[in-house]
């Protein structure tokens, strides 16, 4: 997420030129070998399509510092969504709220792909915190939001200015329907420009916490070769970056990665976005919570069907103090914001490693 700035700093050439480009390959495994396994995480969905199958399709989902908070569960007719604890994130979110909405994400991708498979069926969030998917065999059918589960990524990238079409912004609107859940799309550039001021004092907040810094160093993953090795976290190269080797890439973010730099990053980003989509629920539970996450996944994969990019900017509600202002600026004072989204047209960057569906079955 942060590391664009590791790489100018730490200057590729005079690491190369002492590691050697032989070993420099070995320690960080090569691209085309990262490229290849995201490829067949994201394979297309079979013609008889197995339970691991709607597991894989499941994990695609936006998540959290990729930390994929689950496990699933298999019944009879069934799949349970558990959340894991031991992937949690207190420091940036000691409620366990984002885990919730996380969950929702993978929810809404299972019911996509349990449709499109022959076991449509319903989600139903449970008093222990899982979601029981229970379906009934049916004929395969045609699910317009299916081919965008494998497609979709968050985009941490400068997108190119361009607005984005009142009818495609009706479809977005659509999209995030659920009941208990709200999102508004802001496209007046001047909120948009108070709602980057509010990301950026968010950020700059953050990166001046060592505890944030400490959980958020926990799952950056500088190399193909540990993205691969873990299937978890942020990859370097999701977001566009050259990859380092592991052992230089946790000192050189230390050493790198300024405050200022990455606020002057978000501005920028948001400076090129089309868009900002606000999401709140009616309530503070962890049913609204999953319920946000559903509607979020719906929004991001028909923007991705649309040929958008979006991005997650949440620091003004991972912030506590900055909520209270975000929440009046968009016209929903009182209530707490669940997530904040970017938007816009933009380039596609590499995408980010999952654990295999045989990892988190339970
Ligand atoms: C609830 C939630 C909160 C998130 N918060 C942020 C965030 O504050 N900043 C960010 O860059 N990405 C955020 N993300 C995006 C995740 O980091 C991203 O989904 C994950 O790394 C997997 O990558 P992918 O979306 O490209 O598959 C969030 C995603 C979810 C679902």
């Amino acid at each position: 997420m942060k590391r664009r700035h590791v790489v100018a700093g730490v200057g590729g050439v005079a690491v190369l030129a002492g590691a050697g480009i032989l070993g420099w390959r070995s320690q960080v495994g090569t691209r085309g070998g990262y490229e290849a396994y995201t490829e067949q995480l994201r394979a297309p969905l079979p013609a008889q399509a197995g339970i691991a199958d709607l597991v894989r399709y499941a994990t695609l989902a936006a998540n959290s510092h990729n930390t994929q908070p689950w496990r699933f569960r298999v019944g009879e007719h069934s799949l349970d969504i558990l959340p894991d604890p031991s992937r949690a994130t207190p420091v940036v979110d000691p409620d366990d709220h984002h885990l919730y909405v996380s969950l929702g994400c993978a929810a809404e991708n299972l019911a996509i792909a349990g449709a499109a498979s022959g076991r449509p069926g319903t989600l139903a969030p449970q008093a222990d915190g899982s979601i029981h998917y229970a379906w009934s065999p049916a004929r395969s059918h045609h699910e317009p939001l299916l081919a965008a589960i494998a497609r979709r990524q968050s985009t941490r990238a400068l997108y190119d200015g361009r607005s984005v079409p009142a009818t495609d912004l009706e479809a977005l609107q659509l999209a995030a329907r659920m009941p208990g859940v709200r999102m508004l799309i802001l496209t007046d550039r001047a909120q948009i420009d108070r709602v980057r001021d509010l990301v950026v004092a968010g950020n700059d907040a953050q990166m001046r916490d060592p505890a944030f810094m400490a959980e958020l160093e926990a799952w950056l993953r500088f190399s193909p070769r540990s993205a691969m090795a873990t299937g978890d976290g942020l990859y370097s190269g999701a977001t566009g970056n050259p990859a380092l080797p592991d052992v230089l890439g946790g000192p050189a973010f230390d050493a790198f990665v300024t405050a200022e730099a990455e606020n002057d990053r978000y501005a920028r980003h948001i400076d090129s976005s089309a868009g900002v989509a606000v999401f709140f629920a009616e309530r503070e539970d962890r049913a609204h919570w999953v319920a946000v996450g559903r509607a979020c996944q719906r929004f991001t994969l028909t923007a991705t069907t649309l040929g958008l990019k979006h991005a997650y900017i949440n620091q003004p509600i991972e912030v506590a103090r900055l909520r209270p202002e975000l929440a009046t600026l968009v016209g929903a004072p009182g209530m707490r914001l669940d997530l904040v989204l970017r938007f816009g047209y933009g380039p596609t960057l590499p995408y980010s490693p999952r654990r295999p569906a045989a990892a988190v079955l339970v």
